[in-house]
């Protein structure tokens, strides 16, 4: 008889339970956005709040009452729970702090869960738009239950495409501003959103046409991944390889862009080299 580590879980419990604690955790960080918040500074740009912790700490509670023995990697706490399960959730409570704490109404809690190492459920929820993003390997990607596909755009002059930043960005010379300089000069247009999270999303709905960033960590990638590649979308690194939530570059696309994009991408190596 298999261990409750090693037991397998119907993939609709677990998108399920990752809707709820997504739900749950939006409507308190809109609570939060009206009655007031704490920052901290983890570095001068980087920031926290204690909306972020809570909505962490109310995401991981319901988590453990449905799954107790499943493995936790979250933004704020980092990795906890037992070292045989073969189911891990990602958390963000909060992709989008700097947003969040500016009232800027964009951001997003992102919670992906994978079994046996690859990612199985992605669940993005935008509290203010009331936007629930989701994603089930092999079953497809939905908007607010709608299914969702990624768009036709075939050339970057067409393209609108978004970026970001990490909080590294004064500190390291891979900041992505020669990228995004380049990419000015090929796309129609570029959005820096704030949320990586939905970034992926938004590329998922054909809302935009791709999404490339230099240092991103897991919680920021794994449910977005599994939306983007159940709506046919393609996920690869920079040099066009398997795409891990581990690595930190992620190059996001409709598919029909793509080379292009990674042409651009590729193109501070070749003058360097
Ligand atoms: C950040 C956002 C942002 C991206 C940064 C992330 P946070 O996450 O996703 O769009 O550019 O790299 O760190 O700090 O708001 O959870
Ligand atoms: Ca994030
Ligand atoms: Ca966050």
């Amino acid at each position: 008889m298999l261990s409750a580590d090693q037991q397998d879980v119907p993939p609709a419990r677990l998108l399920a339970v990752a809707i709820e604690a997504a739900r749950t955790a939006g409507a308190l960080l809109l609570d939060y956005s009206k009655t007031g918040f704490r920052i901290e500074h983890k570095n001068p740009i980087d920031l926290v709040t204690d909306a972020d912790r809570a909505a962490e700490r109310c995401i991981i509670n319901l988590i453990g009452e449905h799954f107790p023995s499943h493995r936790i990697l979250a933004e704020e706490q980092g990795a906890s729970g037992h070292a045989p399960s073969r189911y891990q959730w990602i958390i963000d409570p909060l992709d989008g702090t700097t947003n969040f704490a500016h009232g800027f109404p964009f951001y997003g809690i992102s919670i992906g869960v994978e079994r046996d190492g690859l990612g199985l459920i992605g669940v993005v929820f935008d509290p203010t738009r009331n936007e629930l993003f989701t994603g089930q390997s092999g079953a497809g990607a939905s908007l607010n239950g709608t299914s969702i596909a990624v768009s036709k755009t075939d050339h970057l002059d067409r393209a609108l495409l978004v970026t970001g930043f990490s909080y590294d960005i004064r500190e390291t010379v891979n900041n992505n501003l020669d990228h995004f300089c380049r990419f000015a000069l090929k796309a129609q247009g570029l959005r820096r959103s704030g949320s990586a999270a939905l970034d992926l999303c938004y590329v998922a709905a054909g809302r935009l046409d791709g999404f490339w960033e230099v240092r991103l960590n897991p919680w920021d990638m794994a449910a977005g991944v599994v939306i983007l590649k159940e709506a046919g979308g393609t996920v690869t690194n920079f040099a066009g390889g398997a795409h891990s939530i581990y690595g930190k570059e992620l190059v996001a696309s409709n598919g029909l862009i793509h080379p292009s994009m990674l042409e651009v991408l590729q193109q501070r190596a070749q003058r360097s080299s």
